[in-house]
């Protein structure tokens, strides 16, 4: 396969890229700052905008769309708001314009998206064909995954990933939670006994993979069969790190370490991977106990 990926020096693309390349598939992959060196045939350019970049997709077989402003560490003022959307929905909108330009177009585009899709709905269970929350991430991913689903029109099969909390030992939200329950200040974001959806790195990259390969098409949830509680993730974070918690963690505390993004996710989503139950994709880290060991080891 010849698979031209978006976001590829980003937590998750790094590691597909890698694993794409192992296994003998050539790898295209666009950067603002390329980094070069290993395997890869970089193409420096930015998908908020159209460019050159857009021929480099003709030829392949695939197209990844990880690239996205991360929603964490930061006050989401209206910039941030407008850098958040249209490095997502812009950047998917000139895909899919070099998707249709593109005289040898790909068949497939496997598009990030994130549970952020169904704003905050309690303990309500969540699977594939749950409606669309209202609040800005929510509108965000529904337009993201429109923009995404243009390039059906082309004829290519589009798969979107919803995308839990990604805990990886190389970063992302994992590393920014450390800081606080290092100092002893870790607990639950929010109320205990909100829900927080989560995935390891493993089976992040595993489900992109599975939606690259497979035959299916439409959004996955790409979370953990189970899915714990606010309270039930410290514990166990604290537990892991040798560390003893706070109950519940203020908002304002939480927020020095993740930003705005701390009240995205307070209110919880009870998330559940039915298609990937469907499909029988067997998680490698479906236990936050064994993800978390994995993560902080060494
Ligand atoms: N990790 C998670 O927990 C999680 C959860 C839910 C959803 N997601 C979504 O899944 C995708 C991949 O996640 P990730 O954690 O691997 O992301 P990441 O590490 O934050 O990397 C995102 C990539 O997007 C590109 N990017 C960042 N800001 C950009 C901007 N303003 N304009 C254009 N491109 C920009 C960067 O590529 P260059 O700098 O090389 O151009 C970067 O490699 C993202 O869209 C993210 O929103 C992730």
């Amino acid at each position: 396969m010849r698979a031209f990926v978006t976001g590829a020096t980003g937590l998750i693309g790094q590691r597909l890229c890698r694993e794409l390349l192992e296994d003998g598939h050539e790898v295209v992959a666009l950067s603002r700052k390329p980094q070069g060196g290993d395997g890869i045939e970089w193409v420096q350019g930015d998908a908020t905008g159209p460019g050159d970049w857009q021929r480099a997709l003709d030829g392949c077989d695939a197209v990844i769309n990880l690239a996205g402003e991360s929603v964490a560490g930061r006050r989401w003022s209206a910039a941030r708001k407008r850098v958040l959307v249209a490095s997502r929905v812009e950047t998917t909108n000139h895909l899919v314009d070099a998707i249709a330009a593109a005289k040898s177009p790909p068949r497939s585009l496997v598009s990030a998206s994130a549970v952020g899709f169904y704003g905050p709905r309690g303990g309500t269970l969540l699977r594939e064909d749950a409606a669309p929350g209202r609040d800005f991430l929510a509108r965000l991913c529904v337009d993201w995954e429109a923009a995404a689903a243009g390039a059906q029109r082309h004829g290519v099969r589009v798969v979107c990933l919803r995308f839990g909390v990604v805990l990886s030992r190389r970063g992302g939200a994992l590393a920014a939670m450390k800081a606080p329950y290092r100092l002893g200040l870790g607990g639950a974001i929010g109320s205990k006994g909100n829900w927080f959806p989560w995935v390891h790195d493993d089976d992040a990259v595993g489900l992109t993979r599975h939606a690259l390969e497979a035959s299916w098409a439409g959004p996955v949830n790409v979370v953990s069969p189970a899915v714990v509680t606010m309270g039930e993730f410290a514990r166990e974070l604290g537990r892991a790190m040798h560390r003893p918690i706070l109950g519940q963690v203020p908002l304002p505390l939480a927020r020095l370490a993740l930003g705005e993004f701390a009240y995205s996710i307070s209110p919880g989503q009870k998330v559940h991977p039915a298609v990937a139950e469907r499909v029988g994709y067997a998680f490698s880290k479906a236990l936050l106990r064994d993800a978390l060991a994995e993560c902080l080891a060494g």
